[in-house]
C-alpha cells in the first residue's frame, strides 16, 4: 500500500515539495503518493481531518496555514512551540497527531553540511522578524551560534519577537533586536541571513552592514530561485552568498524521515531540483 502524503497551502501550485518527495521515494524504493492541495484560509482543520480520514499519513504545511497547523496538532515539538508554527504533520499509528517545524533544522543542515559554515559561537544577523525568522532562532542557538541580532524594518516587531523567544532559550543566549536602518557597521558578524519576504515582491533591502563587513561574511537568503533578490544583491560583496534551495530540500528530508523512518541522500535531489529551476528560468 502507498504511503499517502501531501502539501497544503494557498497557493500551492508552485510548490516543489511533490517533486522533492517523489525523488526521495524513488531513491529509497518507498511507495509514496504525494499530492498538493490548495486550501483557503479558514478551512485548514476540516481539510486536514478529511485527509486523515482518507488514510493520510503526513502533511507538509506552507503559507498561510503554519499557525493553524500548530493549533491543530495534538503534540507540537519544542521547535514548533518556539516557532508557533508547524510545517510537518504526522498522523501517527498510536492515534496522536504530532506537529514539527523542520525549517530551522533544514537551514542548519544546509549551512553546515552543504556549505561548510562553522556555526559554533558564530555571530549572526537575521534580517526580518516574521514567521521565517521566528522559525530558525532556536535551531541556530541549538547548533551553537554565539549571538543573534534580529534587524527588522519595524523595530517593535524585532523587539517583541526577541521577548517572546526568550523563554525558549538557554540562559545567556545573546538575542537582540534592532531596526533595519540602524548602523550596525561596528558589529562583528560571521553570518547574515535574509528572512524577509522582500524578495517575493522583487525588492532589494537597505542593509545595516557595510561592504567591508560583508567581505568576511557568509550570506544566506532563505528565498530561492527568482525570489532570492537578496542573494543576487549581495553576491558581488559577500565572502560567499547562497540562496535557500538547500534549506527547502533539507527541511523536506527531515519531514520524510519523520514519516518513512529513514533519511534520503539530499545531494542528488538538490542537483535535480536546481536543474529543474534552471530550465524554468530559461523559459
Ligand atoms: P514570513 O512568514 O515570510 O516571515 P511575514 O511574517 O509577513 O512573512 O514577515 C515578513 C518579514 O519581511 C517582516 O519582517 C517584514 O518587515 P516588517 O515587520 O517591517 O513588515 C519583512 N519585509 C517585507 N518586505 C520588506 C521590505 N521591502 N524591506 C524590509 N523588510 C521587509
Amino acid at each position: 500500500m502507498k504511503t499517502r502524503l501531501q502539501v497544503v497551502g494557498d497557493p500551492v501550485g508552485h510548490s516543489l515539495s511533490p517533486d522533492i518527495h517523489q525523488l526521495f521515494a524513488a531513491q529509497l524504493g518507498d511507495h509514496v503518493l504525494y499530492g498538493a492541495e490548495a486550501v483557503p484560509s479558514g478551512q485548514f482543520d476540516q481539510r486536514a481531518d478529511a485527509f486523515r480520514r482518507a488514510g493520510g499519513k503526513g502533511m507538509n504545511v506552507t503559507v498561510p496555514h503554519k499557525a493553524a497547523a500548530f493549533a491543530y496538532v495534538d503534540l507540537p515539538s519544542v521547535e514548533a512551540q518556539a516557532a508557533g508554527a508547524v510545517n510537518t504533520i504526522h498522523f501517527c499509528d498510536d492515534g496522536i497527531c504530532r506537529g514539527y517545524n523542520t525549517d530551522g533544522q533544514g537551514l542548519v543542515r544546509d549551512l553546515v553540511a552543504r556549505w561548510g559554515v562553522a556555526l559554533d559561537q558564530a555571530r549572526v544577523i537575521i534580517l526580518g522578524a516574521g514567521g521565517a525568522a521566528r522559525g530558525v532562532v532556536l535551531p541556530l542557538f541549538e547548533a551553537g551560534v554565539g549571538s543573534i541580532l534580529i534587524a527588522n524594518r519595524t523595530l517593535d516587531k524585532a523587539d517583541t519577537l526577541c521577548a517572546e523567544l526568550e523563554m525558549h532559550l538557554q540562559a545567556g543566549a545573546e538575542l537582540r533586536g534592532a531596526a533595519l536602518t540602524a548602523d550596525l557597521t561596528n558589529e562583528a558578524v560571521d553570518l547574515v541571513i535574509n528572512a524577509t519576504s522582500a524578495g517575493l515582491a522583487g525588492k532589494q533591502l537597505i542593509l545595516p552592514v557595510s561592504s567591508k563587513q560583508l567581505r568576511s561574511t557568509f550570506c544566506y537568503d532563505m528565498s530561492y530561485g527568482n525570489n532570492a533578490v537578496f542573494h543576487k544583491q549581495i553576491s558581488p560583496q559577500a565572502k560567499q552568498s547562497v540562496d535557500g534551495l538547500g534549506m527547502l530540500i533539507e527541511q523536506a528530508a527531515f519531514s520524510y524521515e519523520l514519516w518513512l523512518g529513514h533519511r534520503p541522500d539530499t545531494n542528488p535531489v538538490y542537483d535535480a531540483i536546481l536543474a529543474k529551476l534552471a530550465v524554468k528560468d530559461d523559459l
